[in-house]
């Protein structure tokens, strides 16, 4: 009897444990996508495949500014693994470098807040925030896949 108890208390356990892992890996996935999300048009504008306009630009750049920190702070040690994740390990051996990249992204879009007021300030100043994104996916960041990867999860609900 008492065994069974002890037992049933250890699955419990587990079972919390697994949740809160799904947990912080579904809220940075959920943050990530949202800034990808308002990245789209952007994106499209960067590379001359859409007309300018400065709603959107606003847009990523106040998705980035709330949803970086919500990002940064969902990477529990006990995050590593499950809820899909695509995180590297790297994550974690590397995590004072990691949250650097991010305070500084989200410094630099709020000094692009001020500074891109029109297409030529965004030509200028857009380009260097996207190769962020760089800083951290595929080979040469290794916290997470290649964009193109990243990007194809997307199509798949959380
Ligand atoms: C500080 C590092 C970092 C930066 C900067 C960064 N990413 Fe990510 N991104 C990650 C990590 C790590 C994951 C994997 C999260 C997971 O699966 O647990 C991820 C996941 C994603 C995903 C997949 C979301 C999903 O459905 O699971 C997309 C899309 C994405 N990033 C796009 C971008 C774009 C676009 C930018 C630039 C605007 C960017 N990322 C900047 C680290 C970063």
């Amino acid at each position: 009897m008492l065994r069974i108890a002890a037992l049933s208390v250890v699955l419990v356990m587990a079972t919390t444990v697994q949740a809160q892992n799904a947990d912080a890996v579904k809220q940075r996935r959920e943050a990530m996508r949202a800034i990808a999300q308002a990245g789209g048009d952007p994106f499209k504008m960067m590379r001359g495949e859409a007309p300018f306009a400065l709603a959107p630009v606003q847009g990523v750049l106040k998705a980035i500014e709330a949803n970086a920190p919500k990002f940064k702070a969902a990477f529990p040690d006990d995050s590593k693994t499950g809820g899909g994740t695509e995180a590297t390990d790297k994550v974690w051996a590397s995590k004072a470098e990691f949250n650097a990249i991010i305070d500084k992204w989200v410094a630099d879009v709020k000094a692009a807040s001020v500074s891109i007021t029109d297409e030529a300030t965004f030509k200028v100043e857009y380009p260097k925030l996207a190769a962020t994104c760089g800083s951290c996916h595929g080979s040469r960041g290794g916290y997470a896949p290649g964009l193109g990867d990243s990007f194809r999860r997307m199509q798949t609900p959380l």
